[in-house]
């Protein structure tokens, strides 16, 4: 069965058709970049350009990078505070005329890193991390998710965790591996201290180059492996949800 899915993030909006046998993209993506400020209706205008892309028009996923009860878009840290308090998937359902979901971007790519990846099989108490603009989180117990877990926004030394310890943060403090990688470490141990996990699933842009940041992270119980989906789990996760519709 192929469904469509579509990441809404930080730089790009992207999306693509998915095998959901396979848990794999049936095309090569396409993105649009993500407009500035991320409005909602800039950002639905993007969604439309992706989906049209490919003529789809069947039940679609959508992520967000905030929280999501029931379509409605709660929280907005990375995106437009318009966000706040939509009925997103209502909006997003009237304006390309077909059924839609919409779940939050972390646990979009956990519910794929689960199935299709990293995470396949596992039991316990397993935590999928995204590491980009922001710090995304997904919880799961023995495969079932709790979902909007938004542990990206625990305190780190009296700061919002994401604002110290995002690729983000990195890239706008210009800091090497080496200086930056002592802040993820402590974020993975103050997460450890709370949920115990058995396994830690490394997510989001970091995903593409994990030997520059798994060797750097020590004193940590839990195992800690990167994302086999990098990028694409958002999109498979999503077209997960809306094969549900
Ligand atoms: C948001 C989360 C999101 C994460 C990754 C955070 O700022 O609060 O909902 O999953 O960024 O995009």
């Amino acid at each position: 069965m192929n469904v469509f899915g579509v990441d809404i993030g930080g730089t790009g909006i992207k999306g693509a058709p998915v095998d959901l046998d396979r848990g794999a993209l049936t095309q090569e993506r396409f993105k649009v970049l993500t407009p500035h400020p991320a409005t909602p209706q800039a950002v639905i205008d993007g969604v439309h350009e992706v989906v049209s892309h490919f003529g789809w028009d069947g039940p679609l996923g959508v992520t967000f990078p905030g929280v999501v009860v029931d379509g409605v878009t709660r929280t907005a840290a990375n995106v437009d505070k318009g966000w706040i308090g939509l009925d997103a998937r209502k909006l997003i359902s009237e304006r390309l005329g077909m059924p839609v979901v919409v779940l939050n971007d972390a646990d979009a790519a956990g519910i794929a890193e689960m199935a299709f990846g990293a995470g396949r099989g596992r039991g316990g108490t397993t935590i999928v991390l995204t590491l980009g603009t922001g710090i995304g989180s997904a919880l799961f117990t023995d495969g079932h998710l709790i979902p909007n877990t938004e542990l990206g926004h625990l305190e780190l030394r009296g700061h919002d965790a994401e604002k110290r310890a995002s690729v983000k943060a990195r890239e706008d403090e210009d800091l090497s591996w080496e200086h930056w990688a002592h802040r993820p470490q402590k974020y993975l141990a103050h997460v450890e201290m709370l949920f115990s996990p058995e396994l830690f699933v490394i997510g989001g842009g970091i995903s593409r180059k994990p030997e520059k940041f798994l060797p750097l992270i020590h004193g940590i119980s839990a195992e800690i492996v990167p994302a086999e989906l990098q990028n694409n789990a958002g999109i498979v996760g999503a077209a997960m949800r809306a094969a549900t519709l």
